[in-house]
């Protein structure tokens, strides 16, 4: 038999974005993946030239290097304008690009108005990497014009589902050690049901970011984001701090209440926020991530961040703050005719909704306890094999212990014993139905380029107009402690990251 990770090969579909895309965005791919050679080089060029020039304001083209060849790439980087849309009514235009040597310092930027280091995580819920390419999105790009940008994306944890991910990035940990392992599943001890919502701490394993904060003696707001509302620990989640999760607040109000911190006394002033957004993933699973109504979606995300920095602005405080700028997952689009359907499996095994944690397009089956969960997967595994089951190369079954280990998944006691994995695109269902429909999906492997997320970062420590390579969503923990200048808990985060992606301290 093919090993786990042999049989997962299927999956890997690297094609994304595609040859074309890939060249007319070769000149963005301009990444640092040795960045501490990076700085130390840019902090000796920043130096040399300083010398050189007599004394005059050290300037320089930051060094990065490309993705591919960790070549060092001297040119300069290049600015989409957004002008180039009048000039062409396309966008991006390749021919008309602007290009600006970027001078960049090669330390961080003194605080000019805050008394301490802020960070703003904000999250765009299903906001799919590369959707700030199809349409023009002024306030994102002023994030990422003077700011870092991961290209092509943030990588989401396995399941690419929205709690697993917001809770990842929160604690720095993957879902089988935070314990939360889907939007739902159920406690094999006491047979309890995890839901979204559910707020009860005993769910909720590993210190998130906001109890970390406010361990550390410092002040911590949460405007919504999944696990913020669960209070636990040092986290006390009460007004005017913590909001319980409400998705018919306005994202304005979400917005003003925020600002409203900033204009607190310093030392109420919190140190950390959050803030989540639940587009443009709403609009992104009844519409699919290609329809024109996406722009609309995003564009307003855009116009409510845009509301965000401009009140920032007016605050004197825009440079000041640390804002990164995530999604959880991405999205793809979902047709009828993508379906592996479970009764066709009904000659092997009668699979029963209530096996079933999650249906698709992670296939979680906790089986009955009278059943042996070897024999399910076998009759589960005769069945794709008998050709009688329609679409079934797009779904692959396993053991939880046999699942790739790179997904690093199967750790946890509450990860079903038997998981499918659907291909990008595919979905499951109990049986056919005249219901025919066409939407978007996310929860797939995360190797997939549609499920890429997005990181988009900017402040005084995050260097101006760089392209990062894609990193784990895990990472994002120790790069907020590391600017709050605090201890933060054990993580799945690697040692010495944040340092690589953080300018030092000016
Ligand atoms: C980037 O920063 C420069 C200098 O601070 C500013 O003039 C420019 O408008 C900024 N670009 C964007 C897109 O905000
Ligand atoms: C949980 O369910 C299993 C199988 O249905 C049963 O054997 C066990 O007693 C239940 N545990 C509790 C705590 O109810
Ligand atoms: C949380 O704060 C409220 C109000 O300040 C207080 O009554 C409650 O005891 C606190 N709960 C915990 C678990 O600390
Ligand atoms: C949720 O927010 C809406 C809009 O602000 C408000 O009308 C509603 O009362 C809130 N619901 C709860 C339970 O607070
Ligand atoms: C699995 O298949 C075998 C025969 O192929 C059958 O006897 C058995 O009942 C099936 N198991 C279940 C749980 O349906
Ligand atoms: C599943 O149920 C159907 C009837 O609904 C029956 O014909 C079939 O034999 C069952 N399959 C197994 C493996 O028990
Ligand atoms: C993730 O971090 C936890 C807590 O430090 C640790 O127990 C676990 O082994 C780590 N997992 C991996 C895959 O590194």
């Amino acid at each position: 038999m093919a090993s786990s990770d042999e049989l997962d090969q299927h999956f890997l579909v690297p094609d994304f974005p595609s040859a074309y895309q890939r060249k007319r965005y070769q000149r963005l791919l301009l990444c640092f993946s040795v960045l501490n050679f990076g700085f130390t080089l840019a902090a000796f060029s920043a130096f040399a030239y300083h010398i050189f020039r007599d004394g005059k304001n050290p300037s320089l083209s930051f060094p990065c290097f490309s993705s591919a060849k960790d070549t060092l790439i001297q040119e300069s980087l290049v600015s989409p304008s957004r002008s180039n849309k009048e000039d062409t009514g396309m966008w991006p235009a390749t021919s008309s690009r602007s290009e600006q040597t970027l001078t960049l310092s090669p330390v961080g930027t003194k605080l000019k108005t805050l008394k301490k280091p802020v960070v703003l995580l904000i999250s765009s819920d299903g906001f799919r990497f590369g959707y700030h390419w199809k349409v023009p999105l002024p306030n994102i790009e002023r994030l990422l014009v003077n700011g870092s940008e991961c290209i092509p994306g943030l990588l989401p944890v396995y399941p690419t589902l929205t709690f697993p991910n917001h809770y990842s990035i929160a604690t720095g940990l993957y879902p089988a050690w935070h314990g939360i392992i889907a939007n739902k599943f159920t406690d094999p001890i006491t047979n309890e049901t995890f839901k979204m919502g559910v707020v009860d701490p005993k769910w909720w394993l590993g210190e998130p970011i906001w109890e970390t904060v406010v361990k550390n003696g410092l002040v911590a707001a949460t405007y919504f984001w999944p696990g913020s509302d669960v209070s636990k620990g040092a986290w006390n989640c009460t007004l005017p701090f913590c909001h319980l999760y409400n998705s018919s607040t306005p994202y304005e109000d979400r917005i003003d209440t925020v600002l409203g911190y900033f204009d607190l006394p310093d030392d109420e002033m919190p140190s950390f926020i959050s803030l989540y957004f639940e587009e443009p993933d709403h609009t992104g699973h009844i519409v699919g991530p290609d329809d024109p109504h996406m722009d609309a979606a995003v564009t307003f995300v855009d116009q409510m961040l845009g509301r965000l920095l401009d009140g920032l602005d007016e605050r004197g405080i825009f440079e000041d703050v640390n804002i990164i700028l995530v999604s959880d997952h991405g999205m793809v689009g979902t047709c009828d005719t993508k379906v592996i359907y479970l009764e066709d499996f009904r000659p092997w095994i009668n699979i029963s909704a209530e096996w079933a944690d999650t249906l698709t397009p992670m296939l979680a089956l906790r089986p009955p306890a009278e059943l042996s969960v070897e024999e399910v997967y076998q009759n589960m595994t005769e069945a794709l094999s008998s050709g009688m089951v329609e679409n079934s190369e797009f779904l692959k079954v396993y053991l939880k212990e046999e699942l790739p280990s790179r997904l690093l998944y199967s750790s946890s006691e509450r990860v079903e014993p038997i998981i499918g994995i659907v291909a990008e695109g595919y979905k499951i269902e109990l049986s056919r139905s005249p219901n025919k429909e066409c939407a978007g999906a996310h929860g797939y492997d995360n190797t997939a380029l549609s499920m890429r997320a997005i990181f988009v970062a900017h402040g005084p420590l995050f260097a101006q107009g760089c392209k990062l390579e894609s990193f784990a969503n895990i990472e994002v923990y120790n790069i907020i402690t590391r600017i709050l200048k605090i201890t933060g808990a054990a993580n799945n985060g690697s040692s010495g990251f944040a340092d690589s992606v953080l300018l030092p301290e000016a």
